[in-house]
């Protein structure tokens, strides 16, 4: 039983995008997989899929990341796709998670709060090595690098892989698609290796 839990105090950074394509990445490695939508009022994820013709893993909605939690147990990798904003409940979806990512843009507008967010989690005793930054929203990849650096000399730990914008990444998911299912081969590898990573991070 895993749980990979996506959070962030800042909104639209990429959390839903990122728990779909690792949800559907993760069902085709064969596990039995659990998307909670934990934003009752949005629920982006529960809708996109409704989008989906015949998807093998489960997305519900949860009103709370409590009852998602205790849901975990009956599945190989349980996906938190965390609402903005909601400190209390990070504190406690960070202590059950195996993994606590947090998709962070470029602007220092967006790190500022993201470190602030782990170093909140860091204090309350939550392991930095389970603490992993992904990058997100990037317009080039010399972004990614000044990024990388600030997140370093913060102390955190982030993937070396990182999610460009585009617009085809917005129009798989408004047709019910992942981002590693793209009708560009080049954009859905870049999707593929970020995600293929994430699962990697746990062993
Ligand atoms: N790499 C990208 N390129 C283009 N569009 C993107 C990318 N990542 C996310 N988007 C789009 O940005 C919007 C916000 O993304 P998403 O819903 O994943 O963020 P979120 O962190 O879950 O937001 P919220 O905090 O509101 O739940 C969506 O319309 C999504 O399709
Ligand atoms: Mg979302």
């Amino acid at each position: 039983m895993t749980i990979i839990a996506f959070i962030s105090q800042k909104g639209g950074v990429g959390k839903s995008t990122l728990a779909r394509a690792l949800a559907v990445e993760a069902q085709k490695q064969k596990l039995s997989v659990l998307l909670a939508d934990c934003d009752q009022q949005q629920a982006t994820s529960y809708q996109w899929l409704q989008l989906r013709k015949k998807s093998k893993f489960k997305v519900e909605i949860f009103p709370t990341a409590q009852q998602a939690l205790r849901e975990a147990n009956k599945y190989d990798l349980t996906i938190i796709d965390g609402p903005a904003r909601t400190s209390h409940a990070t504190l406690e979806i960070a202590q059950k998670a195996n993994l606590v990512i947090q998709p962070t843009g470029a602007s220092r507008d967006d790190l500022i709060p993201a470190v602030k967010e782990f170093n909140a989690l860091v204090k309350a005793e939550v392991s930095k090595k389970k603490l992993l930054f992904v990058l997100t929203r990037l317009s080039t990849p010399a972004e990614a690098k000044a990024i990388q650096n600030y997140l370093k000399n913060a102390g955190y730990h982030y993937s070396s892989f990182y999610l460009m914008e585009k617009t085809s990444y917005k129009q798989a998911q408004n047709e019910g698609k992942s981002i590693t299912e793209t009708k560009y081969p080049g954009l859905t590898n870049q999707a593929k290796q970020l995600i293929t990573s994430l699962l990697d991070y746990l062993d």
